[in-house]
């Protein structure tokens, strides 16, 4: 065929060829050196401190301070930096740490937007940027991160609408995006990740109604902590299909009505925190099912009575009645 001996078209494949050994020889020990070595770069050479003297070309990289590697040929698998004091931004070489498992710059002052490149770490299953200075909207490209496990930005300044699917995440079982300044409403959609079990957006700008069906897509759901924010109308019945469901802490939003008897069927809940809302009615007897209850609040809200003999001294009281 004549096509097929078009010179423009050999050159092509040869291009594409390249490309592809190019992208499979690219990243290296090597390269992750180099990475941490940007990122270094990046960070104020006042506040390196131990990384100063220790993230240098004498020893392996290997050997360096917060950095585990592992596999063959050895990559850097885990890199953990928190609570060190480091201040400056994150540079878009961190992509190329193709092999990164763990990612945890907790608690240091990082601060500007993530950059686009951490959407490369396709084999990141924690990534913790708690408590930093980080801004921008809230990455949507995160959910291209389909090993992702746990997922921790809380106590930053992520801005903007709450995400409205994490179903590409299936692996998925912690997400903290407390302590930023997330507003708009839920869908239930963001939930139809049947792996998630700890769920807190606390402490943001969240508001609207929760889904009444929000909990019909987490059987696996333990932890839910939604207070701090703007919500409203009822408490969903259908988060009392959840049976493994341990904390449920709603307090400081503006949920109205009563609690939902049905919550008697959560009898794995501990931790129940319905404080500072607007709440009325009874609180229902069967509370009394929810035996492993160690800790509730109800306070600050127009609860009249308590219905039957469920006794108050069993409880670590917040109870305001
Ligand atoms: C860097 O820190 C690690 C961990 O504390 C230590 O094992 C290593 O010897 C240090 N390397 C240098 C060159 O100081
Ligand atoms: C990171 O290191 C800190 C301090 O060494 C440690 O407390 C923390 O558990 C580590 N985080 C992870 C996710 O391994
Ligand atoms: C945060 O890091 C600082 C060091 O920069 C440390 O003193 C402090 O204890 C850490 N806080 C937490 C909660 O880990
Ligand atoms: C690493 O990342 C930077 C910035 O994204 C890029 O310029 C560089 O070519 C990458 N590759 C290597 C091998 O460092
Ligand atoms: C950085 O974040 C910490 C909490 O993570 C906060 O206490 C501090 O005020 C922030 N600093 C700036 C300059 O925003
Ligand atoms: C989810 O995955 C599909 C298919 O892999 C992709 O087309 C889509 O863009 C992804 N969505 C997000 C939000 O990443
Ligand atoms: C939930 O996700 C599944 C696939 O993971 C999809 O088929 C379904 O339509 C989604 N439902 C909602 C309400 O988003
Ligand atoms: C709670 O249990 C009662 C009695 O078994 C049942 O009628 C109700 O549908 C259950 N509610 C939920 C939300 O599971
Ligand atoms: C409690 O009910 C009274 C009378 O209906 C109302 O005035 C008050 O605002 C309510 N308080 C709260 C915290 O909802
Ligand atoms: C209960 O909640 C109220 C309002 O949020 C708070 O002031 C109080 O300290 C809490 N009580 C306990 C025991 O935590």
């Amino acid at each position: 065929m004549e096509i097929s001996s078009s010179p423009r078209l050999v050159l092509l494949v040869q291009m594409v060829m390249l490309s592809v050994v190019t992208v499979a020889s690219i990243h290296s020990l090597a390269s992750d050196e180099s990475a941490l070595l940007a990122l270094k770069a990046y960070i104020n050479p006042e506040t390196q401190y131990i990384l100063a003297n220790n993230w240098t070309r004498a020893t392996s990289v290997c050997n360096w301070i917060g950095v585990t590697c592992g596999g063959r040929p050895s990559r850097i698998i885990a890199l953990n930096l928190s609570s060190m004091g480091l201040h400056g931004t994150i540079p878009p070489h961190i992509g190329n740490l193709s092999s990164l498992a763990l990612l945890s710059l907790r608690n240091n002052s990082f601060y500007g937007s993530l950059p686009n490149e951490v959407s490369c770490l396709h084999s990141l299953k924690t990534m913790d940027f708690g408590f930093n200075n980080l801004t921008g909207e809230f990455p949507p490209w995160l959910w291209s991160l389909s090993e992702l496990e746990n997922l921790v930005l809380q106590g930053n300044d992520f801005l903007g609408t709450v995400p409205s699917s994490l179903s590409n995440i299936t692996s998925l079982r912690r997400i903290d995006l407390s302590y930023n300044q997330l507003w708009g409403s839920i869908s239930s959609s963001i939930f139809n990740v049947s792996s998630l079990q700890v769920i807190d957006l606390s402490f943001n700008r969240i508001s609207g109604t929760l889904p009444a069906d929000l909990a019909n897509y987490l059987p696996e759901l333990k932890e839910l902590y939604l207070s701090g924010n703007q919500f409203y109308g009822q408490i969903p019945i259908s988060l009392f299909y959840c049976r493994e469901l341990q904390v449920l802490s709603l307090s400081s939003n503006d949920f109205t009505g009563t609690i939902p008897s049905d919550l008697g069927n959560s009898t794995m809940l501990n931790k129940l925190f319905l404080s500072r809302n607007r709440l009325d009615g009874l609180i229902p007897s069967s509370i009394g099912n929810c035996i492993s209850l160690k800790e509730i609040n109800f306070s600050e809200n127009n609860l009249t009575d308590i219905e039957t003999k469920w006794t108050k001294g069993k409880f670590r009281l917040g109870v305001d009645l």
